[in-house]
């Protein structure tokens, strides 16, 4: 087979046969077909599309192209759960211990954060002592006694993905529906996933900024694991306003803490309650999400959830007394209230300016590598909908570097519009898709 041919082929919105896809990616992970090759051949695709045949393929043939990881070793339907990315979103940290003490295996390799949205593996990792790399046997072990273990992907799971995804990024062809889809599908795929939960973000702070293009997005992720036999059900949320209330590692940690201990804000409990559900109901524990809903409503209550995440972090070496006391767990040295200067209604938080006021503050990264200030990040007040009075509080600013905290008020007194008169709180849950 020859690259141009199948440029040329698909460059002419002819569908390409399953060999020349698995040719096509097989070559360029082995560097056998350049850059500039796969890059026209990536906007050949952004053009034309794929069909759900040739998204499949290039699913598996990406899932494949590095370890396949076997998790036969831990009786019961492995259900794991993914989200296309959001600001102060903490769902992870608290659905993983909620669905595990429901009896579900919650086997999961989670990634860092790259620009404003941060990876579960960061946020874990300001738990003093908290190990974020498990080899298999712990991993395994952690598994079958605890129900539960988080690791840090490895270079291993699809690294065609990430050949591709990284000349995608510079080729201006990240955009694609079927390129992403395969993309979170492969990874998924390859961890081991027997079923699927994804939580797909619509809005300001999300990749898909309307409904339309990310029910698209959850079409196509809902087809493949079809295809390929990874059952996966899709949960549309809104990424119109910050989810939870914190941003950054450490507050998040606290907010995931508030949540498992039945308290905290609604918004953020009510997703971590729909995602649940849903993977309790792919599991086989419960016939409907409705049942699976009030399942883990009780183990909230009864403060079983709570200490099945006081055993995870035991399990993964970090020390648990935070839960009781998260003080220890990293504190900024420089606090900053930011008022409100009206009174009014809130009728915008702008997640993607927040995230980017989390990230200054030193939260996130802004380029691969960057070292990271757990404590930093942000604690909201407010949501839309909301009434607040001149000079009331509307977040609060944490870091540990005092020269950030300008640049962060700024973005912050930008993000949060107030108007005489009230709207109403934009839904959470926008859909289903199955
Ligand atoms: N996340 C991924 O893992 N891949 C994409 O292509 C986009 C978002
Ligand atoms: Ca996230």
């Amino acid at each position: 087979m020859r690259a141009i041919d199948i440029i040329t082929k698909k460059r002419e919105g002819i569908e390409l046969l399953e060999s020349e896809i698995e040719w096509l990616i097989s070559a360029y992970t082995n560097n056998e077909i350049p850059d500039y090759q796969m890059a026209a051949w990536l906007m050949a695709v952004l053009f034309q599309g794929m069909t759900a045949k040739e998204t499949a393929a290039l699913t598996l043939v990406m899932a494949k192209s590095g370890d396949m990881v076997d998790l036969s070793e831990v009786p019961g339907i492995k259900v794991d759960k993914h989200s296309t990315g959001g600001v102060a979103d903490t769902t992870t940290m608290i659905l993983a211990p909620l669905v595990a003490a429901a009896g579900v295996p919650v086997a999961k390799m989670s990634g860092r954060g790259l620009g404003f949205t941060g990876g579960t593996i960061d946020k874990l990792e300001a738990i003093p002592g908290f190990e974020t790399t498990l080899d298999r046997s712990r991993f395994i072990a952690n598994l079958n006694k605890y129900n539960i273990a988080i690791t840090g992907q490895s270079a291993s799971i699809a690294p065609a993905d990430g050949k591709l995804y990284a000349l995608r990024d510079v080729t201006a062809t990240v955009e694609s529906i079927p390129l992403i889809a395969s993309s979170i599908m492969s990874k998924k795929i390859a961890s081991g996933a027997d079923k699927i939960v994804l939580d797909v973000k619509v809005g300001k702070g999300a990749f898909m900024k309307n409904t339309e293009s990310a029910i698209k997005l959850a079409e196509t992720m809902v087809n493949i694991g079809q295809l390929v036999g990874r059952e996966t059900v899709a949960v549309l949320t809104s990424m119109e306003q910050p989810l939870g209330t914190a941003i950054g590692n450490s507050l998040e940690v606290k907010e995931a803490i508030e949540i498992l201990s039945n308290r905290g804000e609604p918004a953020l409990r009510d997703v971590c309650l729909t995602l649940g559900a849903h993977m309790l109901v792919l599991s086989g524990k419960t016939p409907t999400a409705a049942e699976g809903r009030k399942q883990l409503i009780n183990l909230l209550n009864s403060g079983q959830a709570l200490q099945k995440f006081r055993d995870f972090i035991t399990a993964q070496s970090g020390d648990s007394t935070v839960v009781d006391n998260p003080t220890q767990l990293p504190q900024a040295r420089f606090v900053q209230e930011i008022t409100s200067p009206g009174q009014g209604y809130v009728t915008a938080i702008d997640a993607d300016q927040i995230g980017f006021a989390a990230m200054r503050l030193g939260a996130g990264r802004e380029y691969k590598g960057q070292v990271i200030d757990l404590a930093a990040g942000i604690v909201l007040q407010g949501r839309i909908g909301q009434y607040v009075k001149t000079n009331q509080v509307l977040a609060t600013l944490y870091t540990n570097d005092e020269t950030r905290l300008k640049h962060a008020a700024s973005c912050l007194n930008q993000a949060i519009k107030l108007d005489e008169l009230p709207v109403s709180a934009p839904p959470l849950v926008l859909g289903i898709i199955n």
